[in-house]
């Protein structure tokens, strides 16, 4: 069953000319990994506000369509009543801190005190949760001598202490540096591969192409494309969207035109499918035989 249900979804910020979001429909299963991308502007923000009902609650506006999660339809509950069910992680991480706590430790029980989880399983969670995104030395210090990335750390163990069964990040490697980003989706996936729904805005293809089950690609507030990431990754229609290509992507599109990628052969989007591909390709070099392929 669909644990996300987007049905014509179209939404218009208060005094803004033109939807930011535009007849989208798409469902979630459980346990699913979908990513969105889209260029600066598309919509993927406003489509995660949507999916964890801060859309059209807080943000009033103009929504026509429905977005159910987990059963619940956002026009007709309150945020307050998604809480525990969807976590979202919002694109800048200070708009997240509760602005109420002097401890990185006392930041995560904030969201778990709201949720009314017993006392004596915090302690657990909340570590858990700091050990998992890496803060786990830092409980005592204040949230805001934290740097950006740290920020976004304890902003993401806040929401995982909370066991959502609706994981929504927007765009959470922005301030993350490789190895933190690699931790990121390394966590996201195990709880996706444990049944938590995970929706990531994210703009590194290179993570999505590795790690996402699926994908659905916004333009304009429009969903384009939708479909597994070996598929959307590699399509022209992400170039005209101004999204691009994984360099994997490019270096192989070039090689079909110099006969060094086999034609028929899908246009890789990981390191792994391009080395396949490349080794695979009859290579045609100037002034060479094809007594390469007979190397005695
Ligand atoms: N609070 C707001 N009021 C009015 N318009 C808004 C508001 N927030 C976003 N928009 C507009 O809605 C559209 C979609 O913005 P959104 O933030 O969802 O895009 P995005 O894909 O997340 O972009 P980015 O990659 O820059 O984060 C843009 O045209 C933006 O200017
Ligand atoms: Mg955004």
């Amino acid at each position: 069953m669909a644990v996300v249900e987007v049905q014509g979804l179209s939404y218009t910020y208060p005094g803004a000319d033109s939807p930011a979001l535009k007849d989208i429909s798409f469902q979630v299963e459980a346990g699913q990994l979908l990513a969105v991308i889209g260029a600066n502007g598309a919509g993927k923000s406003s489509l995660c506000l949507a999916l964890a009902g801060l859309i059209p609650t807080l943000f009033h506006g103009q929504m026509q369509g429905a977005v159910t999660v987990c059963g619940l339809d956002t026009r007709q509950h309150h945020p307050g009543q998604f809480a525990g069910r969807v976590g979202l992680v919002l694109q800048n991480p200070a708009n997240q801190l509760s602005g109420m706590r002097y401890t990185v430790y006392e930041e995560v029980a904030f969201g778990l005190e709201n949720l009314g989880t017993p006392r004596q399983e915090m302690p657990a969670r909340i570590e858990n949760a700091l050990q998992q995104v890496g803060l786990a030395g830092l409980g005592e210090r204040s949230p805001y001598t934290l740097s950006g990335g740290q920020q976004q750390r304890l902003a993401l163990a806040s929401i995982l202490a909370m066991q959502p069964n609706v994981l929504v990040l927007d765009e959470p490697t922005a301030m993350l540096d490789p190895q933190g980003s690699q931790a990121l989706f390394t966590i996201i996936y195990k709880l996706a591969r444990a049944g938590t729904t995970v929706i990531i805005a994210e703009h590194h293809l290179e993570w999505i192409a590795s790690f996402a089950d699926r994908v659905i690609a916004l333009a304009e507030g429009s969903l384009f494309l939708d479909g597994a990431p070996g598929e959307v990754l590699s399509s022209p229609r992400l170039l005209q969207a101004g999204i691009g290509w994984l360099r994997y992507t490019r270096a192989a599109h070039l090689g079909q035109d110099r006969g060094v990628w086999p034609v028929n052969r899908a246009l890789p989007v990981t390191l792994n499918q391009a080395v396949k591909g490349f080794q695979t390709a009859q290579l045609y070099l100037p002034g060479q035989e094809q007594d390469h392929a007979d190397p005695d």
